[in-house]
Order: C-alpha cells, then structure tokens, then sequence
C-alpha cells in the first residue's frame, strides 16, 4: 500500500477531511494521555523525523511533543545539516530516511521539493509549510472555528490580506468542505492563476474581491496573517499594499456579533491586525496555537492508519 501522505487539504475528500476534524476534537477531549479516538500511546516505537529548512516555534513544539503524547518520539533535523536536494538528490534523501523513520515532516520553501521527497518516500511524508500551502494549520483552524462558532459548514469565513500559504489551504478546505469563504487581498496578492482556475473547475463557495469591509460584512471567522511570510523580499511594496487591509476594530465590527478573530502566528501587531483586535475579546488565536497540537495528533494517526484502532 502507497503511505498516506499529507501534504495538502484539496487531496483529501471531504469524508476524510471530516473524520481527521473529528479526530483532531477527539484527541483534545483526551487530554495529555487518555483515551480519544486511537488507544493510548497508539505510536509507541515510532519515530517522527523532522527537517525544518526555515524557522517554526508551534510547528516543531507541537509535533515533538504531539508524538511523545502518542507514545513515539520525534527527531530534529535542521535544514543545514540534511541540505535537501543540495548535498545528494532529494530521492536518495527519501529512501534514506524511510529506512530510519516512519514519518517524515517537511518545512521547506519550495514545494516541489516537497512534491519530489513525497513521492520517493515509502513512509508518509507531512507538509510542514512551503510556499505553496500550510495544511497542518488549516486543520487546527478548522477545529477551532468549530469550537468557537459550529460546524464549518455553516460558518462565514473572511481571509484579509496577502492570499498566502494559509489563505490557499483555507480555499482548499473551503472547497472540499463547501463553507463561505471570501478572500480580501489587492489585485497582485490575490489567488494564483492556477489556484483561481482550480477553485472554478471544483465548485464551491469562494469570493475574491479587493475589499475588506465587504469581505468581513456579517462573517463569523475574521482571519489575518503576516503581510511578509519567510522568504518574501518585497517589504516595502508589501507594507504599501496592505496598509488598508489591517484588521482593526472598525472593521472587526462589521462582522457578526459573535464572530471570532483567527492568525496562524507569529503575528505583528499594528501590520495586519491591531493589538486591540488580537488580543481582544473576539480574539481566539491562542486556543488555535494549542490546537495545533490536537490537530497534528489527529493527522499523525491518520498518516499511519491507526485511528480507528
Ligand atoms: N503557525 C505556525 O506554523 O507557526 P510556526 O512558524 O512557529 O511553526
Ligand atoms: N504565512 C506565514 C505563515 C507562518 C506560520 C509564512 O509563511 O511565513
């Protein structure tokens, strides 16, 4: 059998999209060590191998710690010491450390690199984060949305800013899960024209427009990220085209009354959300940081199949 790999939402269908939620709810309300929807320690003797080619706090923390929940152990590498694709081909990388692990999680810039060490793995390769998309993240999200608010089906989800890693996976979950979702980005940090062209052939329910205040009207989930992500270069450009998507008070205030303020994190107060929004009553941005590691415990069990055991 090919490994379960996750490297993006718009592969998964939306059974399986909904039965990781439901593992992601499940693992929370087991706490540290109970019981959720796989017996306890379910990865004892597993090992989860971690390349981080750029920098990450809940990642790396939420993972490590995540497996040793579940009975496994993680291993660190950096991406100086495993140059991927640099020091030997990303497919001798691949085969190499299928023999050492069972899991193997990639941050990287480039999602081809990605793509390439996937596809020469025999044990589930985890997209950590590219260029490209954030996955991992969308999970958590989506659990928190449903704490907060109900079922995602049913919620109003409102992106600001750069359409970014974050924003494509929330337009792939928006699509395979059929919630409202609408994008609020300048014209040149909107959706790709492969990922616009993707979003018309598969249906579903997501917006694009150039305008935050008619974005957020009425939304129950008002989401930001940072206006500059790893590798972007154009700062100042970037700031200059942003500047009027901030998520601050007044424009929080135009959406529904019990609506709830979501960001990956890091964040930088007073670019892309204010701090009076972030850490605010509406905020809910530190259950989303815990959630990550429910989330990623969820996906971990899937990746090796043992979740209805
Ligand atoms: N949100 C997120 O992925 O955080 P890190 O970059 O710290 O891992
Ligand atoms: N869009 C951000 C997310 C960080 C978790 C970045 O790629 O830097």
């Amino acid at each position: 059998m090919p490994p379960r790999h996750f490297l993006d939402v718009d592969q998964l269908d939306s059974a399986s999209l909904r039965r990781l939620l439901d593992m992601a709810h499940a693992m929370k309300r087991g706490g540290r060590r109970g019981p959720a929807m796989v017996r306890p320690k379910a990865l004892e003797g597993a090992t989860l191998l971690m390349i981080f080619e750029k920098p990450s706090m809940r990642t790396r923390v939420s993972f490590d710690l995540g497996m040793r929940q579940l009975g496994g152990e993680a291993l660190f590498l950096s991406g100086q010491e495993i140059m991927v694709g640099k020091r030997e081909s990303i497919e001798d990388t691949a085969r190499v450390l299928s023999r050492y692990g069972d899991i193997i999680l990639l941050r990287t810039v480039d999602h081809g690199t990605l793509l390439e060490l996937a596809r020469h793995a025999s044990v589930p390769v985890i997209n950590g984060l590219t260029n490209h998309s954030h996955p991992c993240q969308i999970i958590a999200d989506l659990q928190t949305v449903e704490e907060a608010v109900g079922p995602i089906e049913t919620a109003k989800v409102a992106w600001v800013g750069d359409c970014n890693n974050v924003a494509t996976s929330w337009i792939h979950a928006a699509v395979r899960l059929g919630f409202e979702l609408r994008i609020a980005s300048p014209p040149s940090l909107q959706p790709h024209p492969d990922l616009a062209a993707w979003m018309t052939r598969e249906g579903g329910r997501v917006t694009v427009s150039a305008d935050p205040v008619a974005a957020v009207e009425g939304a129950t989930c008002v989401i930001a990220d940072t206006w500059v992500s790893i590798g972007d270069t154009d700062v100042e450009r970037r700031m200059e085209l942003l500047g009027p998507y901030r998520v601050d008070e007044a424009l929080m205030a135009r959406a529904a009354g019990n609506a709830v303020f979501l960001h990956c994190l890091p964040a930088y107060r007073g670019n892309e959300v204010t701090a009076g929004v972030i850490d605010g009553p509406q905020s809910v941005v530190f259950d989303e940081a815990e959630n990550r590691l429910h989330a990623q415990k969820a996906i971990l069990a899937w990746c090796l199949g043992v979740e209805s055991v």
